[in-house]
């Protein structure tokens, strides 16, 4: 099958590009898209024959269910069965936008969608293109990152063809992604609201509007430990092909444990990655010593958004140049920082505390 990218200005959509797509959607066939987290993998959500042919293309395990994405409210009316006033609090405030919520689903999902759960991940995407092609189709859209299963999100329409290409009939290329990283899913319908994925928007935020509402992890929620309140949570994921080694602590301390370790491996002419997220001149030496030492510096002036906006990228570009190891630093995980190390922390082959114990 041959894969076209479709380019469409986000600021001038072509009503003729977008009407064809939908059709495409519409007939039972896949569409990758931009939104502002990450490219999602779209069928008609309620046409499981459609839906099957995600996890196919994707890879991806069948009990891992979805985000079905909507482009206005009267469609969530379709697929869940009430719409608590939280949620209606919450569509106030984030949607259109990153914040995908826990619902109970109606039978007009299929299970497939679901995995077999009572409940359906809804998210208003804001994204121009992605709003203007769930409003052609009418359709509730199933839409995963369309990445293969396992490898980092795709941020741009290339990393879709890296992944995909020549396995879905059509890309549509809106530039890169804003947010850079995954919607942030919530379970605001248990007793104890949880985040079960940190993402685009922050913990802070939520906390305004649920202010008991607390990170799932299986540290603090062992009883939870065997069944992952969000099936997804058990998969390695974000992985690039090379092994990341993820170094956290002050920045002193990380930047020298990492030119510390680093340097065997350039003397034996690995190729070597570092992923700085914090900016400082330390590695500069080292450059000079090995020019094809890979430095990415993923913002100028440690601006969280820039960062989540060019992880996933860099990860890829990392991959293409034919890394080896990458050494990543660490930032708190504060705001999006909470998201940006969910992504590195679950990336990471290795990792090396340096903080100084408490
Ligand atoms: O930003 C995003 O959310 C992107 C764009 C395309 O919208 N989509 C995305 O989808 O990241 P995906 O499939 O890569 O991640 C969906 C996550 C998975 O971790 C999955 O386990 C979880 O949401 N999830 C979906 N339905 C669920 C449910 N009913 N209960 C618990 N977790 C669910
Ligand atoms: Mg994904």
């Amino acid at each position: 099958m041959h894969t076209k990218v479709q380019f469409c200005d986000p600021k001038k959509i072509s009503s003729d590009i977008i009407e064809k797509a939908a059709q495409l959607l519409k007939s039972g066939v896949l569409v990758a898209f931009p939104t502002e987290t990450v490219y999602g993998l779209g069928a008609n959500a309620l046409d499981p024959d459609a839906v099957a042919k995600i996890f196919m293309v994707k890879g991806r395990p069948a009990d891992n269910p979805l985000i079905v994405h909507i482009s206005d409210l009267t469609q969530l009316k379709e697929i869940v069965e009430e719409i608590p006033p939280l949620t209606k609090l919450l569509a106030e405030k984030f949607w259109p936008g990153p914040l995908t919520i826990l619902l109970k689903k109606k039978a007009s999902i299929p299970p497939i969608v679901t995995a077999g759960l009572s409940t359906v991940a809804v998210r208003m995407p804001s994204h121009p293109i992605a709003r203007a092609l769930i409003q052609a189709a009418d359709l509730p859209i199933a839409a995963p990152s369309a990445n293969t299963s396992g490898r980092p999100s795709p941020t741009s329409a290339a990393h879709v063809l890296d992944d995909l290409s020549g396995k879905i009939p059509l890309i549509l290329d809106g530039g890169p992604s804003q947010v850079g990283l995954e919607s942030t899913v919530i379970d605001v319908q248990r007793e104890n609201p949880l985040i079960l994925r940190p993402g685009g928007i922050t913990l802070e935020q939520l906390k305004e509007i649920i202010p008991n509402i607390q990170i799932y992890s299986p540290e603090i929620m062992p009883a939870l430990e065997d069944q992952p309140p969000s099936p997804g949570m058990k998969y390695t994921h974000y992985a690039p092909k090379a092994a990341l080694f993820l170094y956290k602590g002050p920045i002193e301390e990380m930047s020298n444990q990492i030119l510390m370790d680093i340097q065997q491996f350039l003397t034996e002419n690995h190729r070597i990655g570092i992923l700085q997220l914090i900016p400082h001149q330390y590695y500069e030496v080292m450059k000079k010593k090995f020019p094809f030492l890979e430095i990415k510096k993923l913002s100028l002036n440690s601006n969280l958004e820039e960062i989540a906006a060019n992880l996933f990228s860099s990860l890829r570009s990392f991959d293409e140049l034919g890394v080896e190891i990458i050494f990543s630093e660490s930032i708190n995980p504060i705001g999006v920082g909470l998201a940006i190390m969910n992504r590195l922390n679950k990336a990471a082959r290795r990792i090396y505390d340096l903080s100084p114990p408490t």
